[in-house]
């Protein structure tokens, strides 16, 4: 069933979610819960990021996290918050999250849903004021009503979400999400404590121009990939990299491009987290008309085995997207 494109730009996120509700008569109102949930954590972490510099938040907590990364003081407090708003709005029963190890039990265990979340997307760049995000990832639980959530639960593929997206705390402030019925953008005014509808039905172009890779690791690159990257050159294409994926995916979204972390000679399976970054991204991206590959097959058929998993990741434009696994291939 397509979704009826009943709401107009200028659309207050609440009224929205209502009128999505309503085109179905049988539900029950626990997915609409759960998506304000996580307007509301977003909104909080909001106000602590534009303050991040006077707050004294900024910089590293001195250790690592589980993934090996040095953990910044806001992906805990980003972290503390989604856990918080989550547990407290009663529809999830279980999270996992890039920053903690095992799965989140919230108590909540009648509540039918469970949430994959990265909590703060590129925190590194918090410090030097550039944009950062959040991903999150909706599934229904596999367990039983009423008993704690399991792995099972957890790891479920990609195709099983029912509903994902991410908040951009960038210029400004901007919630994307899709229920599988296409993808539509908020915009948040803090004045008004609101976000309104301001990018309806988003579409990814099938072709563009801009490419988005780290090409520092250029030398350990698969060779497929060092051919696709310099056609890119040979065509002069936008090089554009913000080191945040929120922000790249999102760039790309709107104006047409590819978005690659690709496995490297060190690392196989590149750097970032298929549970938390990439099958959020890949759903979105595929609801607005784009593709999103491991550089050979689709990132949401990937059966997961461990919470934590990365895989490489080449999403955006299809027609780009394409070429480049063509290159890959070409070199196998
Ligand atoms: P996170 O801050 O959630 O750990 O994610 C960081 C990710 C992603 O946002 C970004 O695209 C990528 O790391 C950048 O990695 P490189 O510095 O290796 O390019
Ligand atoms: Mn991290
Ligand atoms: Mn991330
Ligand atoms: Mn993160």
């Amino acid at each position: 069933m397509m979704d009826k494109l009943t709401a107009s730009v200028g659309t207050a996120l609440d009224r929205f979610i209502q009128q999505k509700q309503e085109q179905f008569p049988y539900a029950t109102g626990e997915l609409s819960q759960l998506l304000r949930d996580i307007a509301l954590a977003a909104k909080i972490i909001n106000r602590e990021i534009n303050r991040a510099g006077l707050a004294g938040i900024e910089g590293g907590v001195g250790s690592d996290n589980v993934q090996g990364e040095a953990q910044q003081k806001l992906d805990m407090i980003a972290d503390i918050r989604f856990t918080r708003a989550l547990s407290k709005g009663g529809e999830t029963c279980g999270i996992i999250s890039e920053e903690i190890d095992g799965i989140i039990d919230t108590g909540n265990h009648h509540a039918k849903y469970v949430v994959a979340i990265d909590p703060l997307d590129g925190s590194s760049n918090i410090d030097v004021n550039v944009l950062v995000g959040t991903i999150f990832s909706i599934y229904r639980r596999r367990s039983p009503i009423g008993r704690p959530p399991t792995k099972e639960d957890m790891l479920q593929q990609g195709t099983e979400q029912i509903a994902a997206g991410y908040v951009l705390y960038g210029s400004s402030t901007m919630l994307v999400y899709s229920t599988g019925y296409g993808v539509n953008g908020f915009t948040y005014e803090p004045s008004l404590g609101e976000y309104f509808l301001s990018h309806p039905n988003m579409k990814c172009k099938e072709d563009g121009s801009i490419y988005s890779i780290n090409e520092g690791g250029y030398n350990t690159f698969p060779e497929g990939l060092k051919s696709y990257l310099s056609t890119c050159k040979e065509r002069e294409f936008s090089a554009r990299y913000i080191g945040s994926l929120v922000g790249d995916f999102h760039r790309n979204l709107l104006k047409g491009g590819i978005y690659i972390y690709p496995s490297t000679s060190k690392y196989k399976k590149g750097k970032l987290r298929l549970l938390y970054e990439c099958n959020a991204l890949a759903f979105l991206a595929e609801q607005s008309g784009g593709m999103a590959t491991d550089g050979y097959q689709r990132i949401l058929e990937i059966k997961p085995e461990h919470f934590h998993e990365r895989t490489p990741f080449y999403v955006g434009s299809p027609k780009m997207v394409k070429e480049a696994m063509e290159h890959l291939n070409e070199y196998e």
